[in-house]
């Protein structure tokens, strides 16, 4: 397999966790491949399909950026994990809904969390991003403890109330400033859960404060200002609590999907940012160390199940 990068001076691939500067000439990973953590079928409709599950939504969104998908099954050992994650060069957590504390979901993302947190310590720079569900997730694993409370959206499309921060993240550096009055002026993006953390919860908590910037708060549709957008301060960790998926890859009239051009550039862009992007999953220099184990791993060897009329999701992938 080529891989140029792997004859560059040792001096480059030594960069601390803390991001690294834009002069430096970068080593660019130009095969990334991310691993999308599966979840349990929880819901009856979908149990006669499979245990575990990812809506092709989620593949196509890290797919559309530029990447491969690799699916990361919840019975592995922690020693089969371990190679996983020096196969590939970033993580997403999915939403959907699952026990965070005692599901596998919540046990495997906590192995491949901690070898993550020690990789980008060691200068190995590993991204994750969560999504809804893979957000909270983020904030229970950052914070060792669950401090979600109720804060419903439910198929509702919201403008972003973007925080200062957000104008001098790593995640919007590449939207343009119309973009970014759009993202906080149009309903752009699609919400659908139920819990969350408050604003006042993540304050609270020294753990995420020092770990997280918060980039945009809402309001749920019982008052409670909650965290909708927020990046690591030093790791390259990202979690939304809404679903940028849904904007290009989900079509269900009966859900409130945002679909308007903004809304699809926005997700194109954050899609882009993470798997490209000098902060982001290109960085990092993991590889198969054999080409059959990676064409066997890759999500090319299954096929999604059409779910169109029964899920909102129009094709998910079972396993
Ligand atoms: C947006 O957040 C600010 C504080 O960061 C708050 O003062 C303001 O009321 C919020 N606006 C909306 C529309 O929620
Ligand atoms: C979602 O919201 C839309 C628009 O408000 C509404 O027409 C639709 O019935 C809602 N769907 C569900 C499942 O609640
Ligand atoms: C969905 O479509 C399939 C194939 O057309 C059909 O057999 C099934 O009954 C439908 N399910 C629902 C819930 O409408």
């Amino acid at each position: 397999m080529l891989r140029s990068v792997v004859f560059l001076p040792v001096i480059f691939i030594q960069w601390s966790c803390a991001l690294p500067t834009k002069w430096k000439p970068d080593p660019i990973n130009n095969r990334p491949i991310i691993g999308i953590l599966t979840q349990e079928v929880n819901d009856h409709v979908m149990k006669p399909f499979g245990k575990t599950y990812i809506p092709a939504s989620y593949v196509k969104y890290i797919e559309s950026g530029g990447s491969r998908v690799v699916p990361i099954r919840l019975t592995q050992s922690t020693a089969e994990y371990e190679k996983i994650f020096r196969s590939i060069n970033g993580l997403l957590f999915i939403g959907g809904s699952s026990n965070l504390e005692t599901s596998n979901f919540a046990r495997v993302a906590r192995i491949f969390y901690r070898l993550a947190l020690k990789a980008n310590d060691a200068g190995d720079f590993f991204p994750i991003w969560g999504t809804c569900l893979g957000m909270q997730l983020l904030t229970v694993l950052v914070a060792g403890e669950n401090l979600l409370t109720k804060t419903p959206a439910e198929n509702m499309s919201l403008p972003l109330n973007l925080t200062t921060e957000a104008f001098s993240s790593r995640m919007f550096e590449g939207f343009s400033s119309n973009l970014m009055n759009a993202l906080s002026q149009e309903a752009l993006t699609g919400n659908f859960h139920h819990y969350g953390v408050t604003v006042e919860t993540f304050k609270d908590n020294d753990k995420l404060q020092s770990f997280f910037s918060i980039l945009s708060t809402n309001k749920a549709e019982n008052g409670a200002t909650f965290v909708s957008t927020m990046e690591g301060k030093t790791y390259p960790f990202y979690g939304v609590q809404w679903h940028p998926e849904v904007s290009r890859f989900q079509w269900d009239p009966k859900l409130t999907f945002p679909h308007s051009p903004d809304a699809v550039r926005v997700a194109s862009l954050l899609a882009e940012f993470f798997v490209n992007e000098v902060y982001c999953c290109r960085r990092n220099l993991h590889y198969f160390s054999q080409p059959e184990e990676e064409a066997m791993s890759l999500i090319y060897n299954y096929t999604p199940t059409y779910t169109g009329n029964f899920t909102g999701y129009e094709q998910i992938y079972f396993f």
